[in-house]
């Protein structure tokens, strides 16, 4: 694969504003994916799913498309496990708060979650009295399958991971997890916002009753998430938002519900959000999610390879970067994760994230103020990893301890 063209398709890499490290948080997007957005304003800025005119009937026959091609690109059944959302956040809290979890019933998470997959819980633990337990991570931040089995029972209903941490990178055995869930009559959703830009995921083989991810992670538009289910497990989720969209008839003292996935679409949707995704999904395909999984680690690989002798580095997480997807977290002694974020961009247009990268409980409870974190994708290069090690290194020696 040639990443050398598949950089030049990235308008923001043809601008050369500096070096973008920070594709955990959202991606840049392709001139594909601009078109298709843009395509929708310009040829058919219309409502899908309600009138009957042409253009109408265009957005309609797009949104369908795009199902269809979520069904392929996730290896699913069906193009109705597909509901379209703004985030992994909003999927995540589609299925919280209407799973119909009662007092009694326990939600198993693990210690490294984002916010978004602990507050739903403790929000439902506090107005329901749901119980919240967590698998203990092993050494390095590494997921334990056995700590997690020790929290297993038959009160647990759901299993809630994410597949790639957006802290640490490690990754869970999404498979094995889901088998033990099934195992003690659980459900299992999975976060996969940060594992779906850069691996295969394959629902029919993963085997998980849901799973979501942010589109705006992986090329889409911004504000695109997606929430797939098993049809009889989205059945079983009452909708969060009521209204337009989402009805069969409703008469003065009656509704009828309308099938999944339009039940849980309410209200006029992001068409040329929805439209956008597929030209995502088309490019990634294009590229191939091999080629993207191998280019990432081998980037990774040189960044912690250029950095590991920087004075006073400390990584967060495994230090092997076959143990991570796409992300290195780290501090610098004497310095805080702002103070380095800033001095990069300054020194050289270096873009990170910095700070605890709403994943409070754990640096909370690790008792640090948070880390900076650097994130590769399929547009970054070795000049990119060469320049922010060479600026990191400036930062260090001069202002670290
Ligand atoms: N959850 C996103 C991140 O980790 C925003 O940066």
């Amino acid at each position: 694969m040639d990443f050398d063209s598949v950089r030049n398709d990235f308008p923001t890499m043809r601008a050369d504003p500096g070096v973008y490290l920070d594709s955990s948080c959202q991606s840049l997007r392709p001139d594909s994916v601009i078109d298709a957005v843009t395509g929708y304003y310009r040829d058919f800025p219309v409502c899908g799913g309600r009138s009957v005119h042409h253009l109408a009937n265009e957005v309609s026959i797009r949104v369908d498309e795009t199902r269809e091609k979520l069904a392929s690109f996730f290896g699913a059944d069906s193009a109705n496990s597909f509901v379209f959302t703004k985030n992994t956040t909003e999927a995540i809290n589609t299925v919280a708060f209407g799973f119909g979890l009662k007092k009694g019933d326990t939600v198993v998470t693990t210690d490294s979650e984002h916010n978004s997959n602990y507050v739903p819980w403790l929000t439902l633990r506090d107005s329901v009295g749901i119980g919240m337990r967590h698998s203990e991570s092993g050494k390095d931040g590494v997921f334990d399958i056995e700590s997690f089995k020790s929290q297993m029972d038959r009160s647990v209903k759901l299993v809630s991971v994410s597949q790639c941490n957006n802290v640490t990178g490690c990754t869970v055995p999404v498979k094995a997890v889901a088998e033990i869930a099934y195992d003690y009559g659980a459900m299992i959703m999975v976060d996969g916002s940060q594992a779906a830009p850069h691996m295969k995921v394959d629902m029919k083989d993963s085997d998980v009753d849901f799973y979501a991810m942010s589109i705006h992670k992986m090329l889409g538009p911004s504000g695109m998430g997606v929430l797939y289910g098993k049809e009889d497990a989205l059945e079983n989720i009452r909708p969060r938002l009521y209204g337009g969209g989402m009805v069969g008839l409703v008469t003065y003292d009656d509704v009828d519900f309308a099938p999944i996935p339009d039940r849980f679409e309410a209200g006029l949707q992001d068409y040329a959000g929805i439209i956008g995704t597929k030209a995502a999904l088309e490019y990634l395909e294009n590229v191939g999610m091999e080629n993207i999984m191998k280019h990432d680690a081998e980037l990774l690989s040189y960044m912690f390879e250029l950095t590991k002798d920087i004075k006073g580095m400390h990584i967060v997480g495994p230090e092997d970067p076959s143990k991570r997807c796409s992300i290195m977290s780290f501090n610098i002694d004497g310095l805080g994760a702002h103070d380095v974020a800033m001095m990069l961009d300054s020194i050289d247009g270096i873009m990170v994230r910095s700070g605890m990268h709403c994943a409070h409980p754990f640096f909370v409870s690790r008792k640090t103020e948070g880390s900076v974190r650097a994130s590769v994708y399929l547009y970054n290069n070795r000049k990119d990893i060469e320049r922010f090690a060479s600026a990191l290194g400036k930062v260090a020696e001069q202002f670290g301890e």
